[in-house]
């Protein structure tokens, strides 16, 4: 059977990296192109200082593309990724996204192209199989536990709170419904705030300190008993890597724009 033909937007960054090493071991896959405006004109194993990797690096998505991908990888930036995914569809490749920031808005736009071009289109926010199955087994257990609350963990320096996958998980449980609270809000005694921001539906708390890297414990309660989900990252693009396989092998099956890994996974 022939191998599946990839081509990886970012494939010399953290996450594209790691990516590109793991679709270099696997037998059915073959790593054709890649893009890095830095490293344009270099081979891909050179710059990863991995053995008998010959992939050609590309500066612009429309060179790369004439590598002729089956698939096309998007790990870059929010800023160019549409223009990549949309050239790429165009150049009749089905797309993985692992890029974060593309809106709704722009996804609207991307599935019309999709479903034009009968390409699919699977767009992933996190890619870590153990942080997919976290949202998944939340999403069952609100449908039987009308009380939870999101602490989402990082380290001092992160900027953004609450984390993506903690408004993700959020917007997630806010189709199932909104978590219970037995003391409305503004019926608190107390500065507000200590109980933590209210956002689609769920109770949302950020801890930001040096010693932690990144974690979340979705705590749902009922009386005399509680189910405590916790997710928690390393520091490397390792756990990102078999969920990126996963998607690219399962992408060529659907047209349009899918969101989430667990829409394509068995349950
Ligand atoms: N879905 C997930 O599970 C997951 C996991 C990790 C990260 N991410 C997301 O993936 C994206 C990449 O993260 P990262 O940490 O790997 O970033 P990074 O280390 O900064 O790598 C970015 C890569 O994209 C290339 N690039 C950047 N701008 C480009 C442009 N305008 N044209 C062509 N290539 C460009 C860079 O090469 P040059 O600078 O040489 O062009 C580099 O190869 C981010 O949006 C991040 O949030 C998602």
């Amino acid at each position: 059977m022939s191998k599946i033909r990839i081509c990886v937007a970012g494939a010399t960054g953290w996450a594209g990296s790691a990516l590109s090493k793991g679709i270099f071991e696997a037998p059915d896959l073959e790593l054709v192109g890649a893009i890095s405006r830095s490293q344009a004109g270099k081979v891909l194993g050179d710059v990863l200082d991995v053995q008998g990797l010959n992939t050609p690096i590309f500066r612009t998505v429309s060179e790369a593309l004439k590598t002729n991908p089956d698939i096309f990888v998007e790990y870059t930036k929010p800023d160019i990724a549409k223009f990549h995914i949309l050239s790429a569809l165009r150049g009749g490749a089905h797309v993985v996204v692992g890029t974060s920031g593309l809106s709704d808005d722009d996804y609207g736009e991307i599935d019309e192209v999709a479903k034009g071009a009968g390409r699919g289109v699977l767009a992933v926010g996190n890619f870590a199989l153990t942080a997919v199955l976290l949202q998944k087994f939340a999403e069952i257990a609100a449908r039987y536990i009308p009380h939870w609350e999101i602490i989402d963990y990082a380290h001092s320096d992160k900027r953004d709170a609450p984390s993506g996958t903690a408004l993700q998980l959020a917007s997630r449980l806010s189709r199932v419904r909104e978590s219970q609270l037995d003391i409305p809000l503004d019926e608190m005694q107390g500065p507000k705030e200590s109980r933590g921001v209210r956002l689609q539906g769920s109770q949302v708390h950020s801890v930001r300190l040096p010693g932690y890297v990144i974690s979340l414990d979705v705590i749902f309660g009922m009386p005399d008993q509680k189910l405590i989900l916790r997710h928690e990252s390393g520091t490397s693009a390792e756990p990102y890597v078999s969920g990126a396989l996963l998607a690219i092998r399962k992408v060529r099956t659907l047209v349009g724009v899918r969101r989430g890994l667990d829409s394509v996974m068995e349950f």
